[in-house]
């Protein structure tokens, strides 16, 4: 049997791994702050195991108390394998830097680097000593190998994210286990994450004519095409533990 928690998955590119590991058989163990009731209909259509589980990922209680409680469920059915989506992120602020306000500075790290950080250390812990193999893919951003006027909290955020996803694996593997974790980096996309994007004025964000482009030209990835290839590589593929991935590559082959 396997499970896959998926961080994020009200929405955007969450919601659409949810809707195609449902469809495939995967019980789903949702987190976010508001519930997808889609999700939840579609799962009791398929008569797969779904559960909604509210956590705001910028309080760390709050994620230790939540993530303690999925773990120690989950770890005692001996699952063959654990798919964990840290999915979840924030593009704010948007601002340059002497410009920005020290809340939303904070709240972003903590979303968007420090809640994959404690998720994959204690999901990591609880799996040793078991036969369960953990699968953890991080989503990450071309932000975090490209500096972008604006988005300098948001690049930041997604290259420790990448560090973090290759320094675990070279860990792992020096460990001689069998998890695996990568990076996954989905293009840009149809979201409200693009719509916070646009909302921004020229002055705190100096790509803004060519992002309100991509949704005028229709150059917008759609999320269940993302979700598909991505879904694709981890259950069929041999995902390279440590590498990071881009949409581009997996729709090219
Ligand atoms: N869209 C793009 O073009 C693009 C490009 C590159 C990378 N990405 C990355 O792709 C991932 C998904 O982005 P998306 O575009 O699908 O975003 P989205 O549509 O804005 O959805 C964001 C998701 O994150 C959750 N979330 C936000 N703050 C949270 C919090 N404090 N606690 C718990 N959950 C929280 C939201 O759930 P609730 O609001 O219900 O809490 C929602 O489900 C992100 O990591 C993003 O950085 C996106």
């Amino acid at each position: 049997m396997k499970y896959a928690i998926i961080t994020g998955a009200s929405k955007g590119l969450g919601e659409s791994i949810a809707k195609r590991l449902l469809q495939e058989q995967i019980a789903v163990i949702s987190v976010s702050r508001t519930e997808n009731k889609e999700l939840k209909s579609l799962a009791m259509d398929k008569g797969i195991e779904y559960k909604h589980i509210s956590c705001n990922l910028s309080l760390e209680t709050e994620i230790q108390e939540v993530f303690m409680e999925i773990a120690h469920c989950l770890f005692e059915n001996q699952p063959t394998e654990i798919l964990l989506f840290n999915n979840a992120g924030v593009i704010e602020p948007i601002q340059k830097v002497g410009n920005l306000d020290q809340t939303p500075i904070i709240r972003n790290i903590k979303i968007n680097l420090i809640a994959p950080m404690l998720i994959t250390n204690l999901f990591l812990s609880k799996a040793h000593l078991t036969n369960t193999k953990v699968t953890i893919i991080n989503v990450t951003s071309g932000a975090a190998i490209r500096s972008i006027e604006g988005w300098s909290v948001y690049c930041s955020s997604k290259a420790g994210l990448n560090m973090f996803t290759q320094t675990t694996a070279v860990e792992q593997a020096d460990l001689e286990t069998k998890h695996t974790i990568i990076g996954f980096s989905p293009g840009v996309m149809d979201t409200g994450m693009q719509e916070t994007i646009r909302s921004t004025t020229e002055d705190a964000f100096k790509e803004l004519e060519k992002f309100k482009e991509y949704k005028e030209k229709n150059m917008l990835l759609d999320t269940d095409t993302v979700a598909h290839r991505l879904v694709d590589l981890v259950l069929t593929g041999t995902p390279e533990s440590g590498k990071v991935y881009h949409i581009k590559e997996l729709l090219e082959t």
